[in-house]
């Protein structure tokens, strides 16, 4: 397909990039016959990232699969939280991303932390693949609920849970963007009438997993902050946040 033809078929199908989705979509294709396959599911209003198989995030090409849960640009407020974080933990700090999906966090700590001893927990199975691949080796991913699936002898010894929960309130699916609608799982980003049920549920799993002065960070919208910094307060935990724009990150110390 000639590129103006590319360009243009992207633009009327709403593309407001459709340059740049242009040459991805090329190069993810390598031929005519899966550039024609790959077009006609982004036409179809399928997120780019799962139509081409990887997002850029924060300088790292991460893997992503169809249906699943596509990393967010502002999840680089709770990578560089949880990068600060191993690192002040000392050598070979355990890190676990929770609620990992395709472990964007765990991935970037493994290249910012070459010592650190990194974990994932995810509960589709579908994006565990994704996950060990974008962990180039160095964390060890595994399914469970919540911290369910990690192995036991890391009880007592996490420096670290990062997480994105799914953290949307129920009643504001609708206000998310179709492609979020349609094309990633609502188990990925619901969270409860208030959206904050799965935060909660970490904060009261991390406490059989933590170290002493362990922290748990977890990102929720800057709306929800006070919300969570209150639950984490009413489980016994210390907690503040930091913000960015729209997105707030909870840090939660035993
Ligand atoms: C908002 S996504 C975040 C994924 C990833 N951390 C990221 O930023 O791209 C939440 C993820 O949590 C997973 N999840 C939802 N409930 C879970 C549970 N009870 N235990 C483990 N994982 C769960 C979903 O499948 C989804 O992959």
């Amino acid at each position: 397909m000639p590129s103006d033809t590319l360009v243009a078929t992207l633009r009327a199908a709403g593309c407001v990039f459709a340059e740049e989705e242009a040459a991805l979509l090329q190069e993810a294709a390598g031929d005519d016959a899966a550039l024609a396959g790959l077009v006609a599911r982004r036409v179809a209003g399928e997120p780019l990232e799962q139509v081409v198989g990887f997002v850029d995030l924060g300088g790292l090409r991460l893997r992503v699969a169809p249906g699943c849960f596509v990393p967010r640009q502002r999840t680089m407020l709770l990578v560089r939280e949880a990068v600060a974080a191993a690192r002040a933990a000392g050598p070979g700090a355990v890190v676990v991303e929770a609620y990992a999906g395709v472990a964007p966090v765990a991935a970037h700590v493994a290249v910012a932390v070459p010592d650190a001893r990194l974990y994932a927990v995810e509960r589709d199975e579908r994006v565990l693949g994704a996950a060990r691949a974008n962990g180039g080796g160095r964390v060890s991913v595994h399914h469970g609920d919540v911290l369910d699936g990690l192995p036991p002898a890391v009880a007592g010894r996490v420096a670290v849970v990062a997480a994105v929960p799914p953290y949307v309130p129920d009643d504001d699916l609708a206000l998310m963007p179709r492609e979020a609608r349609e094309h990633e799982a609502p188990s990925a980003l619901l969270g409860g009438p208030d959206g904050l049920g799965p935060f909660r549920a970490l904060v009261e799993a991390a406490s059989g997993w933590l170290a002493p002065g362990g922290v748990v960070l977890a990102e929720v919208s800057v709306g929800q902050a006070p919300s969570a910094i209150a639950a984490a307060q009413t489980l016994g935990y210390a907690a503040t946040a930091v913000t960015e724009e729209a997105t707030a990150v909870v840090r939660v110390v035993r």
